[in-house]
């Protein structure tokens, strides 16, 4: 399809990144974000389902393996505003593990994710999508190119839906690359890991199809309005305690 001006973005929820992506998602996209464990992979997706609440909109958090309560449990503790937006039913939680792991003993496929999704997404009308994590979906390995049709499919689904998603992803090797790492619009690098003995987390913006952005390391904090992002080095202004200028925001 063929657009004259612009697109309209949608925007994350999260403070300082929409700035470094020419003002957020592109809409109706699905899109990966990725990093180590306790790196904030989860408390981002919420935050960008929070947005779009707030905006008006309804999201679904699928959620393969935690709880979706204990999620939202673990978010209100940092920000309780999520909690009336549950309730009202502009962020739908969808328990999809169990459901699956009921079907079949083995991992669920793409094919039974998407069927599940479809059918909430259509009776509910949902414009944002968050699975989390990715990686709990399974594929034979039989048939590598039926991976990359599978997802290829999925996707393209997802976005006929009029979805903009994220799509939860583990990094379990850091320097390999998967199918779904090529077949997505954009892909959210999230950072946690050691520097001269203090945990720095940053943010890395490493594809973003249709974008204008730079892919350095942000740095990124946790905050009373959830992740913040600066537009700055992550080693930028460190005190010796590891503290920068923007803690406590
Ligand atoms: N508002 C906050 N202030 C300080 N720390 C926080 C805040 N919110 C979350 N955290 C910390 O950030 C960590 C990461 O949160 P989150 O669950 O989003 O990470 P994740 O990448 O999804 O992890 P996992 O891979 O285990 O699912 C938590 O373990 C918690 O210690
Ligand atoms: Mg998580």
């Amino acid at each position: 399809m063929c657009s004259q001006s612009l697109p309209v973005r949608v925007s994350t929820g999260v403070k300082g990144l929409d700035d470094i992506i020419e003002g957020g998602l592109i809409p109706r996209r699905v899109y990966l974000v990725t990093g180590p464990p306790g790196s904030g992979k989860t408390t981002l997706s919420i935050q960008f389902l929070l947005q779009g609440a707030r905006e008006g909109e309804r999201g679904l958090y699928v959620s393969l393996i935690q709880k979706p309560e204990d999620v939202i449990m673990d978010m209100t503790r940092y920000d309780p505003s999520i909690v009336p937006y549950v309730r009202n039913r502009k962020i739908l939680l969808y328990d999809l593990g169990p459901i699956l792991w009921r079907e079949s003993s083995k991992a669920p496929t793409w094919r039974s994710v998407l069927s599940r999704i479809k059918e909430v997404a259509e009776a509910a009308k949902i414009t944002r999508l968050v699975i989390d994590p990715l990686t709990a979906i399974g594929f034979p390995d039989t048939f590598p190119a039926e991976k990359r049709t599978e997802l290829a499919r999925f996707i393209r689904k997802i976005e006929e839906l009029g979805i903009t998603a994220i799509l939860v992803d583990e990094m379990t090797e850091m320097d390999r690359y998967r199918e779904e790492h090529y077949l997505v619009s954009g892909i959210i690098m999230m950072h946690y890991f050691m520097h001269e003995s203090r945990m720095i987390r940053a943010i890395q913006v490493l594809k973003m199809r249709g974008t204008n952005h730079d892919t350095d390391m942000k740095m990124m904090k946790f905050s009373k309005d959830g992740i913040v992002v600066f537009n700055r080095s992550p080693f930028e202004g460190m005190d010796e305690h590891g503290h920068g200028e923007g803690d406590g925001e």
